[in-house]
C-alpha cells in the first residue's frame, strides 16, 4: 500500500532532498505530495522562536488542511558571532519580501550577512534543521539535526539553495555546501540528519 505524505514546503529543492533522503533510507510506498499537488490553503505565520515550533506549526496546518499525514522542514543557519542568529528569521533576514527561497531572496540574506559579517574573525556557523512529522491521528513526532562548519568571506558554487554558497561545512575542506553533489549534501546535512531519524516514524505510517 502507498502512502501520501504532504510535504509542506513551497521549497522545490527541500522536497527534493527529503525525497532523495527516504530514497537513500531504501523506504518505498511513500509518496510525497507537493503543496502544489493539494487544494491551495493559507501559509501558516510562522511565529514559533525555535525551528522545532515552526516545524510543528507548518506539519499541524498541513495536517488540518488536507488530512494527509504532513512533514514539514524549519531549518536556518545559525551564526556563534551572532548569537545564533539569523536561526528561525533565516528565509527573511534581509526582510525581503519575495517570495519563499527565491533567488533574488537568497542573494539578498546572503550579501546583507556577508556585509554584517565582513569585520569579524569568528566565523563558527551551523545550519540546523528540525523535520516534524503529524498524522491525522494527532501524533507528532520532531528530530533536529546540525551541520557544522563556517561562514565564507564571498560566495562560490552553484548547487544547492539559500546560504549553501557562503557555507564552509567543516567536513568538506575546501568545498562549500554549494560546491557538493546533491548525495555528498544529504549525506552530511542538518536536513538529511533530521530526516534519517524521522524515517522510521514515515516509513511506520504504510502499516
Ligand atoms: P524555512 O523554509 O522557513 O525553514 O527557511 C529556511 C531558510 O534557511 C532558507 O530560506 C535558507 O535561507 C536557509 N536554509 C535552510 N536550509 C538550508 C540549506 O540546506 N542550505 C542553504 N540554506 C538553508
Amino acid at each position: 500500500m502507498t502512502v501520501r505524505v504532504l510535504v509542506a514546503s513551497n521549497n522545490a529543492k527541500k522536497l527534493k532532498e527529503l525525497q532523495q533522503v527516504l530514497d537513500d533510507c531504501g523506504i518505498d510506498g511513500v509518496e510525497l505530495v507537493a503543496l502544489g499537488d493539494v487544494e491551495p490553503y493559507p501559509e501558516p505565520k510562522e511565529d514559533g522562536l525555535t525551528f522545532e515550533a515552526n516545524a510543528l506549526i507548518k506539519a499541524r496546518a498541513g495536517v488540518a488542511a488536507t488530512g494527509l499525514p504532513c512533514v514539514a522542514d524549519d531549518s536556518g543557519l545559525a551564526i556563534a558571532a551572532l548569537n545564533g542568529m539569523p536561526g528561525v528569521l533565516s528565509a527573511r533576514w534581509s526582510g525581503h519580501a519575495g517570495q519563499h527561497g527565491a533567488e533574488d531572496t537568497d542573494t539578498a540574506n546572503n550579501n546583507l550577512l556577508l556585509a554584517q559579517m565582513a569585520d569579524i574573525a569568528q566565523r563558527d556557523a551551523a545550519f540546523v534543521s528540525c523535520c516534524a512529522l503529524v498524522t491525522p491521528q494527532g501524533e507528532e513526532f520532531t528530530a533536529e539535526g546540525r551541520w557544522e562548519g563556517s561562514l565564507l568571506e564571498a560566495p562560490k558554487g552553484e548547487h544547492g539553495f539559500g546560504y549553501d554558497p557562503i557555507f564552509q561545512p567543516a567536513d568538506t575542506p575546501g568545498r562549500s555546501s554549494a560546491q557538493l553533489t546533491p548525495e555528498e549534501k544529504n549525506a552530511r546535512s542538518h536536513r538529511g540528519t533530521a530526516l534519517r531519524a524521522l524515517a522510521p516514524h514515515i516509513a511506520a505510517l504504510r502499516s
